[in-house]
């Protein structure tokens, strides 16, 4: 027996609708991602790529098709069981940063800690060590607008 695969899509579409006109965005995909693969989607704009990663990421509805992730359907799920789903398995990377602006770098990085009901001393010790990690221990008490891209 093979190693289960992490991300299991099969036969995913997505249609939008605007007015009268359909947009097919997603014609049936299918693709498996192991653990400890690294993938890069790779189109011309327009190709579906952003749809797609929305449907992995449980953010978006697709029209028809499965999504599998570690085991569980999260092409039905509901928007509650979704929220917890994506905090305890999902890592999402935005390409518009999504930080919220009133608070400190330290704070937007430990805020998903409080969604989890983790303590504030412990939530503030990891966004520490993960900022510190990617150097940036020096700007943890920044507004977004206050640093670099
Ligand atoms: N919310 C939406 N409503 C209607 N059509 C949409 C919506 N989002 C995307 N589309 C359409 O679906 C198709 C796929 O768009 P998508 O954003 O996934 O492409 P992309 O590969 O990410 O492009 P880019 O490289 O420009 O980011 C496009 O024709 C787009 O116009
Ligand atoms: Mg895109």
């Amino acid at each position: 027996m093979g190693i289960q695969p992490v991300i299991k899509i099969e036969n995913l579409k997505k249609v939008y609708k605007l007015g009268a006109e359909r947009v097919n965005a997603l014609a049936g995909v299918s693709l498996e991602i192991k653990k400890g693969e690294i993938c890069f989607l790779v189109g011309t704009s327009g190709s579906g790529k952003s749809t797609l990663l929305n449907m992995i990421a449980g953010l978006e509805k697709p029209t028809s098709g499965t999504v599998v992730m570690n085991g569980t359907h999260i092409e039905k799920m509901s928007e509650r069981k979704l929220a917890v789903f994506r905090q305890k398995n999902l890592g999402f990377v935005f390409q518009s940063y999504n930080l919220l602006p009133t608070m400190t770098a330290a704070e937007n990085v430990a805020m998903p800690l409080m969604f989890s009901g983790t303590k504030p001393s412990v939530r503030e010790k990891a966004a520490k060590k993960m900022l510190t990690a990617v150097g940036l221990e020096k700007r943890m008490r920044h507004r977004p607008t206050q640093m670099s891209g």
